[in-house]
């Protein structure tokens, strides 16, 4: 028996919908519930062959475990290793490697010291001349934390005086500032095993609720080529990562889209918020991924996915067209 547990939150929705789904379809042999976790020691396994894991950015210990379950061969959905040391302004510059259009951005020191530093820790660090960066990015601008989400700290700035201001109260958290990218469509898309993309419009400027009840503004020949862009850029973004289980949000600036927040590996899946048929597509999708992952999973090995940025064979290997993710230890390839 391979068993496929699910970790979570909050939220209420899609866990119980996903097991359902793993539980209908699944061939024998292969099973879903939700992790249970009891004593946790080290190099034990746990016994499940893929956990979804979709709340351990809140919740340390849980990475802890993760990691631990991982290297005992369970194949954790996303990677922990490489969800704990992902952060928004490193994911836009190997956007840049990649090809992929992202808004200029600069990285700010924070704006107070960290705990148990003096002026001594930062002899290095040169005066920001922050008239070079206003003018490298023009106004209107967006400040927000380099690791963070959940729009928390995020703030548009109109110029110099509002930025002082907003920067004043950012504490020790470090920042990145990026050019506001006034656009005309805004996309959320998933990306599920590196392969599955759903591209769902989305209007940021909407309530919360509201949010995914809007239309795709670009028609026509215009509006399927966007379609097709956003595909080989939601592709190309999650292969680097190595995302199994992702959103890439995109704004639309004449036709051309700017990825803006590209690392969501524990994204929003309630129907509530994403809508029947958006809900429907990713529990079906999840469903399959976690099936495969549960069928190629070998017991003691590195059944992670790893982005072609940090595995090295899968960096070295050709790059003739964006391959899907590497996997260490399967044999066979999962998409
Ligand atoms: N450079 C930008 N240009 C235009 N809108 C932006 C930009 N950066 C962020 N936003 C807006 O702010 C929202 C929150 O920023 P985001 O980068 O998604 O942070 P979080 O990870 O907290 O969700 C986005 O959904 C978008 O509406
Ligand atoms: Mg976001």
């Amino acid at each position: 028996m391979k068993k496929i547990g699910i970790l979570f939150g909050r939220e209420n929705s899609f866990p119980q919908a996903f097991v359902d789904r793993v539980n209908e379809k699944a061939p024998s042999g292969i099973q879903a519930e939700f992790v249970q976790i009891g004593l946790v020691e080290q190099s034990v396994p746990t016994d499940y062959a893929v956990i979804i894991d979709r709340i351990s950015q809140d919740v340390p210990f849980y990475r802890a475990y993760l990691k631990n379950a991982a290297l005992g061969g369970t194949a954790v959905v996303n990677n922990p290793f490489w969800w704990s040391a992902d952060e928004k302004f490193f994911n836009n510059a190997l956007a840049v490697q990649l090809g992929v259009p992202v808004p200029k951005t600069l990285l700010l020191p924070s704006k107070n010291r960290p705990d148990d530093t003096s002026e001594q820790s930062f002899r290095n660090l040169n005066w920001t001349d922050w008239d070079a960066a206003f003018e490298k990015l023009g106004w209107p601008v967006f400040m927000k934390p380099h690791s963070g989400g959940g729009w928390k700290n995020v703030y548009k700035l109109d110029n110099p005086e509002q930025f002082f201001s907003a920067y004043n109260e950012t504490g020790q958290l470090v920042m990145l500032l990026q050019e506001a990218v006034e656009f005309t469509d805004y996309f959320r898309c998933y990306c599920i095993g590196g392969k599955d993309v759903r591209i769902m419009p989305y209007e940021p400027r909407n309530e919360f609720h509201q949010r995914y009840a809007t239309e795709m503004k670009t028609t026509g020949a215009a509006g399927k080529k966007l379609l097709a862009t956003m595909k080989d850029y939601v592709l190309k973004l999650n292969q680097g990562l190595g995302y199994d289980f992702n959103t890439v949000e995109f704004a639309v600036r004449d036709g051309i889209p700017l990825a803006i927040d590209f690392g969501n590996p524990a994204p929003d899946a309630d129907i509530h918020s994403v809508g029947q048929e958006n809900f429907e597509w990713v529990v079906e999708a999840a469903a399959n991924m976690a099936i495969k992952r549960a069928q190629a999973q070998k017991p003691g090995k590195d059944n992670l996915t790893w982005g072609t940025f940090v595995h090295p064979t899968a960096a070295a290997a050709p790059a003739k067209k964006p391959a899907a993710p590497k996997k260490v230890a399967a044999t066979k390839k999962e998409s």
